[in-house]
């Protein structure tokens, strides 16, 4: 049986507090309000927001032992010895990592240095898309649509913006390396430059790292589930928002709010439409530049896509999630795994695509005949990758990258 390694990480079991640094903004929240406090980003370790619960970690786990034998790995500091031990076929990889601003990357160039293969995208499409401002980047020198912007890094910047301002007002800022719309408040929304001045420093102290400033794209607001490498990649039905949800007055954006505050388990939001009420053109003009996005940033096996329409009803890239959220509860919410539900695919059935699409690229046999071909490795010499590739017959390229090429 093919054993496969799932790298995750956890989050603590531990009471949100209220009032921490990401709610204290709000003004409005008070004790007891707020719902899902599992899922509330901790006060001293913002980071922990998007590592995942254990009831996401069992469930993945679950779908994934009907196709090999499952040892979970959960990615913490003994994470290299402990893939080393298991010697796994292929890592599933969901860990969002620790430290610092590569920290996505940090399973995947593990699995590499010892060569294992894995799931989803490759260390440098992980940290590309986990700083904002490089992403566009690259969007831009591609000529795919995404907001104008301008990064600002301390408090020298800041007033340099202030004083000659590159982009025309309402701008919107976030935190450059974040996600689970951590520091993504209405506040965001700056009309003036006090309320830019006001909100980038807040951003700049929180959470200490750079602040993008972007044109803000006024239109609706989808997200799209990619699944695929290759000239098979294919979007599963487009998840509009429903912005007339919110709460009167609200700000039409996706934010920490919204994700966090206002939806909740006793009235949960109505916030998705999937598959999005669109026409047919604007479904398609969607859908090239989510998968020209995926293309471009080297993106494997899956990947969720945010995207919103400017002043003229052009779709824009906002930002690229190569580690899509997979919450297996239908009342949680969560986009890509809704996604697959209308295009008639059960949670299990996504995660094992998944498996399969990185199995396939990598050469890898998932099920039971691999049994009699992992006796003969390990008498081999030649690292775990390099040997299955080799029995396989298979000319494989050996980073198993598919950059550029999808
Ligand atoms: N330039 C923009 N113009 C208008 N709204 C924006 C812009 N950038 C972000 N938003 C709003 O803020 C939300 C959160 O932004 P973004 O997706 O960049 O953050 P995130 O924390 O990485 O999100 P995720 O939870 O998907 O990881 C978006 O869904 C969108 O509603
Ligand atoms: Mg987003």
């Amino acid at each position: 049986m093919t054993r496969i390694g799932f790298a995750y990480n956890q989050k603590p079991e531990q009471p949100a507090p209220l009032g921490n640094k990401a709610t204290a903004h709000f003004g409005s929240v008070e004790d007891g309000e707020l719902s899902r406090l599992d899922e509330e980003p901790p006060a001293s370790n913002d980071e922990f927001a998007e590592w995942d619960s254990i009831e996401t970690i069992d469930a993945v786990a679950g779908a994934l032992s009907s196709l090999g034998e499952l040892v979970r790995l959960e990615a913490d500091e003994d994470f290299p010895q402990r893939l080393r031990d298991a010697s796994p076929d292929i890592v599933f990889n969901i860990a969002e990592g620790s430290n610092g601003v590569n920290r996505e990357a940090h399973v995947p160039a593990i699995c590499e240095f010892y060569g294992f293969p894995y799931s989803g995208s490759d260390p440098f499409t992980l940290s590309l898309c986990l700083d904002k401002a490089r992403t566009k980047e690259t969007l831009a020198y591609h000529g795919i649509p995404t907001a104008p912007f301008s990064v600002i890094r301390d408090a020298a910047d800041l007033g340099r913006m202030l004083r000659a301002l590159p982009l025309p007002l309402p701008l919107f800022v976030k935190p450059i390396h974040e996600g689970s719309s951590k520091g993504i408040t209405e506040r965001n929304l700056c009309r003036t430059t006090a309320e830019l001045e006001s909100q980038v420093t807040f951003l700049l102290d929180h959470y200490r790292q750079p602040v993008i400033a972007e044109e803000f794209l006024p239109g609706a607001e989808f997200t799209c589930a990619v699944l695929g490498n290759g000239r098979t990649t294919k979007l599963l039905p487009i998840v509009g928002m429903n912005f007339s949800s919110l709460p009167d007055g609200a700000i039409p954006i996706y934010g920490f709010e919204a994700k966090w505050i206002w939806d909740r388990p006793e009235r949960p939001l109505q916030m998705f439409d999937c598959p999005a009420r669109i026409d047919a053109d604007l479904a398609r003009a969607i859908e090239r530049v989510t998968l020209d996005a995926y293309r471009v940033l080297g993106c494997r096996d899956w990947s969720r896509i945010d995207v919103r329409l400017d002043a003229a009803g052009i779709p824009n890239v906002v930002e690229v999630n190569p580690l899509p959220g997979i919450l297996p509860d239908p009342a949680d919410n969560s986009c890509f795994p809704k996604a697959a539900r209308a295009a008639g695919m059960s949670y299990d059935e996504l995660i094992q695509s998944c498996l399969k699409l990185a199995a396939a690229r990598q050469n890898v046999p998932l099920g039971r005949h691999l049994r009699k071909v992992r006796t003969v490795l390990k008498s081999a010499s030649t690292p775990r990758a390099q040997r299955t590739r080799k029995l396989d017959g298979a000319a494989v390229n050996d980073s198993g990258s598919n950059r550029l090429s999808a």
